[in-house]
């Protein structure tokens, strides 16, 4: 069996393969949070660390102008692609979400599925939200999903996913290697076994991801003032939902309103 050890967003195939069918209630709950959330038309996204853009895709053939920025080129290389081939606008850089700025600002934007705990320090959470704040006009949104560390019960922090297409079939399964809770950095096992006619290979990656409780998440937020929490809800992604944050919550999709 051939094994290596490698960054997992330089397989964009593979990783859009694993996350995007995914896309479905994502996408309508963004819709929907534009709707009730942004203070009048929603026309222009962004999505910082849009990845392979397995969501940006969808929103640019719904209509909306969306771009998208991420410190991967080959997820940007698959995304531009990917948008080209279906006649849209190649419209994702490669940038730091930590250090961007943008020619006319957005009338929202989304980060979901944990891509924002990348940052691994305080300084370069603040960069970011004061980079999106530049980003997104006033009355403008930024929907921003993750995981919490719960302070009650037990975090799940093991998952595992298949995906198949045609000759191609991927199992996926993320476990926790270990966690300095006093430096807030935890780091995951990241494994894709991926199946072809001609053979196996195994791709190990190691995920660091820096941990939030509520209250150090809201007091981060507290530093870039042109922020405020709207709300939250969570990954049942029902907008007729809101969730109130307790020491109990995990999965948390926070709207953040640009004053
Ligand atoms: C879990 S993936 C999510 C991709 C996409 N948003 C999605 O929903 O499928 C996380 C992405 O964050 C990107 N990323 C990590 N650190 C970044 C940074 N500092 N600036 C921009 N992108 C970053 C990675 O390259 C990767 O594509």
């Amino acid at each position: 069996m051939d094994h290596v050890i490698d960054n997992i967003y330089n397989h964009p195939v593979y990783y859009d393969l694993v996350f995007a069918s995914d896309w479905v209630a994502e996408f309508k709950f963004l819709e929907a949070a534009f709707k009730k959330h942004v203070t009048g038309k929603t026309k222009r996204l962004l999505e910082p660390a849009c990845g392979t853009g397995r969501l940006m895709y969808r929103m640019a053939k719904a209509g909306y102008v969306c771009d998208g920025l991420d410190l991967n080129e080959k997820a940007i290389e698959y995304c531009n692609a990917r948008l080209k081939k279906h006649g849209l606008k190649p419209s994702a850089w490669v940038a730091n979400m930590c250090d961007f700025t943008v020619k006319k600002p957005y009338d929202a934007a989304f980060n979901t599925i944990n891509s924002f705990r990348h940052l691994d320090t305080e300084k370069a959470a603040v960069a970011h939200f004061r980079a999106m704040a530049q980003a997104i006009r006033p009355g403008g949104i930024y929907c921003l999903g993750f995981h919490l560390t719960p302070l009650e019960g037990e975090a799940t922090d093991r998952e595992s996913w298949s995906a198949r297409r045609g000759n191609l079939s991927i199992n996926t399964s993320m476990w926790p290697r270990d966690k300095d809770v006093k430096a807030r950095i935890e780091r995951f096992n990241l494994r894709f076994d991926v199946y072809k006619p001609t053979g196996m290979h195994r791709i190990d990656d190691c995920l660091v991801l820096r941990s939030y409780t509520w209250k150090q998440f809201a007091s981060m937020i507290k530093k870039v003032p042109e922020w405020t929490i709207e709300t939250a809800y969570d990954f049942s992604y029902d907008i007729d939902e809101p969730i109130e944050i307790d020491p109990g919550t995990e999965d948390v999709v926070y709207i953040l309103k640009r004053k």
